[in-house]
């Protein structure tokens, strides 16, 4: 999985521990910042990710490390390096699969007889781009040989680490296992090097994904009021219930009506109030 191993924690260097007000003070900014929650349970995997920082600026010590951010005006320069470290970027091609499912059966045959100028879609946490790349394949194929309608997705992420990769299309070919063979063949080309077991999202595909920097944190998203779906999955649960709130009005203002929502299966909207209607195992429709 070399092409996508991103963030794999280092061994210490020395015996160093973050000490409790720092890790208060970094978990605080990435909450404000970002939404992410940072319980102290999470301090060591905190440090883990963090070391090839202190490395990078060849500091000794996280002490160093927060004074160098937080004291000598280095936050700045470090957040994009800090939300890299600090975020969860797990994905993979057809996770949950029950969604893309629901949108060859039921959603896109029914967007597709509306014959919509453009079918629009937005994967709002895209990670490395598997998601993006999923729901192109899943919309390409829908619409096969049928009407010449064009589509597009746009995929943002706050993470540049993930961004690059996703923008490159280039993963580990197991990564790709899960990719029904029929969509494998028509829009993934193999490495001409076997032996480096890599394989790429085709052209074609890749033109109809645009990758940018967004934060759901944002008070407004540039981003049009007329989706057919958006896919924000698997990023709440590491925001609190007020977050996970405030980010679903804002993304249900960017849905046409009767546009869909989807959110990963561990995530709810138990409790709040949305302008939409359960139409499938967390799948949404908006009224
Ligand atoms: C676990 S991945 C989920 C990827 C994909 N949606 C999936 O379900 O496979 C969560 C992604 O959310 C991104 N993320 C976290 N906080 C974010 C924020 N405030 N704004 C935008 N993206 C964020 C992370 O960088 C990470 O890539």
């Amino acid at each position: 999985m070399a092409a996508v191993a991103l963030k794999e924690p280092i061994p210490p260097l020395q015996a160093d521990r973050i000490s409790r007000r720092n890790f208060q003070r970094l978990s605080e900014y990435i909450y404000d910042y970002c939404g992410i929650k940072l319980p102290p349970t999470k301090m060591t995997m905190v440090e883990g990710r963090l070391r090839r920082r202190l490395r990078a600026l060849n500091l000794t010590s996280f002490d160093a490390y927060c004074d160098f951010i937080f004291e000598q005006g280095g936050l700045e320069q470090e957040n994009v390096y800090l939300v890299n470290a600090l975020t969860t970027n797990k994905t993979d091609f057809f996770r949950e699969p029950k969604h893309f499912e629901f949108l060859s059966r039921t959603a896109l045959p029914e967007i597709i007889q509306r014959r919509p100028r453009r079918i629009k879609a937005w994967s709002a946490a895209c990670s490395t781009g598997a998601e993006p790349y999923t729901l192109a394949m899943v919309i390409d194929h829908a619409l096969g040989d049928g009407p010449d309608i064009p589509y597009s997705i746009l995929a943002t992420d706050l993470s540049t680490d993930v961004l690059a990769v996703a923008r490159r299309g280039v993963y580990p070919e197991d990564m790709l296992e899960p990719t029904p063979k029929a969509l494998r063949r028509k829009y993934v080309l193999e490495s001409k090097d076997r032996s480096a077991k890599l394989c790429r999202i085709a052209p074609a595909l890749r033109a109809q994904v645009s990758f940018a920097r967004m934060n759901l944190m944002d008070p407004a998203y540039p981003v049009d009021k007329d989706l057919d779906m958006i896919f924000c999955r698997n990023v709440l649960i590491y925001f609190d219930k007020p977050t996970q709130q405030a980010v679903l009005d804002k993304l249900c203002d960017h849905l046409r009506p009767g546009g869909y929502l989807f959110l990963g299966h561990s995530e709810s909207i138990a409790g709040m109030t949305l302008p939409v209607t359960q139409v499938a195992n967390t799948g949404f429709r908006r009224r």
